[in-house]
């Protein structure tokens, strides 16, 4: 069984066309070779996902991404602003890409971005091809935003310590293949924050809409129902508090008591991770305003409370 293994072992382990989990700045990734057909089809079936979801590609630089896609320039703007950090591009992928069709479900497009973890940065400074990484958790659940998390969810898989992923969200997706930039997944970059560095408003994604195929109207989910703009509790109810409770509860876990939206989105999958083992029935969930990166953590609730 491998358990945590040091970053030069992950490198065996991805060289030998196996997965491993690896903290990235948002979330922890269950990486594989990205040119690998074998390491592809084993990240999906271990995440039990459906072909029909893409995955993300990482690279260590934009200039590694050169020889699979094609940039248009508002995308290398934003690229060359926000990388290596927490947002994704999406864009239109060369004829002549190595990336197998099936990591990108068989569409013309593909996701790709630089994570600035230190960790994941090292790996892929001496890797040669990028890598394919999910969230490491089971298709549709909570994301891990500890390496703890991840051997909870997903037992089997080497892991590389990383540390608490700072962000705790996952990356801002945009649609960068259009003269027009759309937001494809809010994450870790607010909306205003991209908006700022383009010097105009850009398309909102939908609140709980598809816009990427892997953003399915349920997902995040915990294993118990989830109530969101609570004012009070109900009995058995554990309570995620956003500055002073609303109410007592013995299951309380708080986002920010000071109400800031970065630590409530470095907080969210966590206190969610640790209500889903409390010995409460279900969680509410207090306001979170819908501004910065609360439309972020408000999508996140959102398709965790949606109930199929
Ligand atoms: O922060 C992150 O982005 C993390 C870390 C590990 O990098 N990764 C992550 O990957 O969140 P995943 O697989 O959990 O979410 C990727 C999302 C999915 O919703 C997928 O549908 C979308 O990206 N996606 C991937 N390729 C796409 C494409 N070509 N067009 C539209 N959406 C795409
Ligand atoms: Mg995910």
């Amino acid at each position: 069984m491998p358990g945590f293994i040091s970053p030069e072992e992950g490198l065996e382990w991805l060289r030998a066309g196996k997965v491993v989990a690896l903290p990235t700045e948002t979330v922890y990734g269950l990486a594989g070779d990205g040119y690998n057909l074998h390491a592809i089809a084993a990240i999906y079936a271990l995440k039990g996902r459906p072909s029909t979801n893409p995955l993300i590609l990482h690279y260590r630089n934009k200039e590694a991404s050169d020889v699979d896609v094609e940039w248009t320039p508002w995308a290398e703007k934003v690229a060359h602003h926000f990388w290596p950090g927490p947002l994704t591009l999406v864009l239109s992928k060369r004829s002549t890409s190595r990336i197998p069709s099936s990591a990108c479900a068989e569409l013309t497009s593909v996701a790709i971005r630089v994570p600035s973890h230190p960790i994941f940065q090292t790996i892929l400074s001496q890797y040669p091809n990028p890598l394919a990484a999910p969230s490491a958790n089971p298709s549709g659940g909570l994301s891990p935003t500890t390496s703890q998390h991840v051997k909870r969810l997903l037992p089997t898989v080497p892991i590389v310590e990383g540390g608490t992923c700072i962000h705790g969200l996952e990356s801002t997706i945009l649609d960068g293949r259009f003269c027009i930039p759309r937001v494809l997944r809010p994450g870790a970059i607010s909306v205003e924050q991209i908006e700022a560095v383009l010097g105009h408003a850009i398309d909102r994604a939908i609140p709980n809409s598809v816009e990427a195929p892997g953003m399915l109207t349920s997902h995040y989910k915990p294993s118990k129902p989830l109530r969101l703009n609570a004012q009070t509790i109900l009995p058995q109810e554990g309570l995620l508090a956003f500055g002073p409770p609303c109410t007592y509860s013995p299951w309380t876990l708080q986002l920010s008591l000071a109400t800031c939206l970065t630590e409530a989105a470095a907080n969210l999958f966590s206190a969610l991770h640790s209500l889903d083992l409390a010995p409460c029935k279900s969680i509410a969930v207090m306001p979170i305003p819908h501004i910065g990166l609360g439309q972020s953590i408000n999508d996140r609730l959102t398709r965790a409370a949606w109930d199929l």
